[in-house]
């Protein structure tokens, strides 16, 4: 059995007075909440008041992106390390914003990897295909490409696997959860030819437009093992309605 894995990634929103003040609504809602990991991604700059707001609750804190370098001459850049330092358990590497704006090529999305479960951190790794391949009939192709390059080298421990198809992001445009589950299907078939029955314990993330309406009806099927959520994950209510789906049919 999967445990379900439902992630807020809050992309460039909220302030550290935003960010302490959803914990202070969100955390003590959640409480109870024991059958899922429930994982809050705030920007870097609110990460120290996240750790701080969120040390002895059940709610894990993530970063939404990392360096693959150690330490260094590098402007801007975040280490593996500290964000392992400040409380991060996780990290998002691979966002189709980050490949898209920032030029995370396959080959860096799989050092930034690298990198992290080097340091000990779990990796949410995003892939997903954009409108113009799908509709090409290249939704697969480009799966099998982002999987086999982005997890070269890289053993399954502490991986969760995020399909966000760029389509869904942001638009209000849900994969259907048939859509959702075949291309899930898909991705656990190629995990499986990487790591044989392990693929069976990693989860899959649906993300793109979740809602507290639309997800029950993505986490009934069989290979959605939970959801990265963008837009309604920064209301404190509808996150709270996400992460206590119902998870029936
Ligand atoms: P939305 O939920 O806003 O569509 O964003 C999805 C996403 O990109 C999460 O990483």
């Amino acid at each position: 059995m999967r445990k379900p894995f439902i992630a807020a990634n809050w992309k460039m929103n909220k302030t550290s007075s935003e960010t302490r003040e959803f914990i202070s609504g969100f955390v003590p809602a959640v409480k109870d909440v024991t059958d899922v990991d429930i994982v809050l991604a705030p920007p870097f700059t609110s990460l120290a008041i996240a750790s701080e707001n969120l040390k002895n609750t059940n709610v894990l804190l993530a970063a939404q992106d990392i360096f693959y370098e150690e330490k260094g001459a590098y402007t801007g850049e975040v280490s593996p390390l500290m964000l392992i330092d400040i409380g991060c358990k996780y990290v998002i590497i691979g966002h189709s914003e980050r490949r898209q704006y920032f030029n995370d090529t396959d080959e860096v999305v799989n050092k930034k990897i690298i990198a992290a479960k080097k340091a000990g951190l779990g990796v949410i790794f995003c892939i997903g295909e954009s409108l113009a391949e799908r509709d090409a009939g290249k939704t697969f192709e480009v799966l099998q490409r982002e999987i086999i390059n982005g997890l070269k080298g890289i053993d399954e421990k502490d991986i969760v696997v995020a399909y966000e198809p760029l389509w869904a992001i942001g638009t209000g445009k849900t994969a259907t959860p048939e859509q959702a589950q075949e291309a899930h299907a898909y991705i656990r078939e190629r995990l499986g030819i990487l790591y044989g029955n392990n693929a069976d314990e990693i989860r899959i993330l649906y993300g793109g437009s979740v809602t507290p309406e639309n997800m029950n009806s993505l986490m009934v099927c069989n290979d959605v093992d939970g959801a990265l959520v963008g837009g309604a994950s920064l209301k404190v209510e509808s996150f709270i309605k996400i992460v206590t789906f119902r998870g029936e049919q």
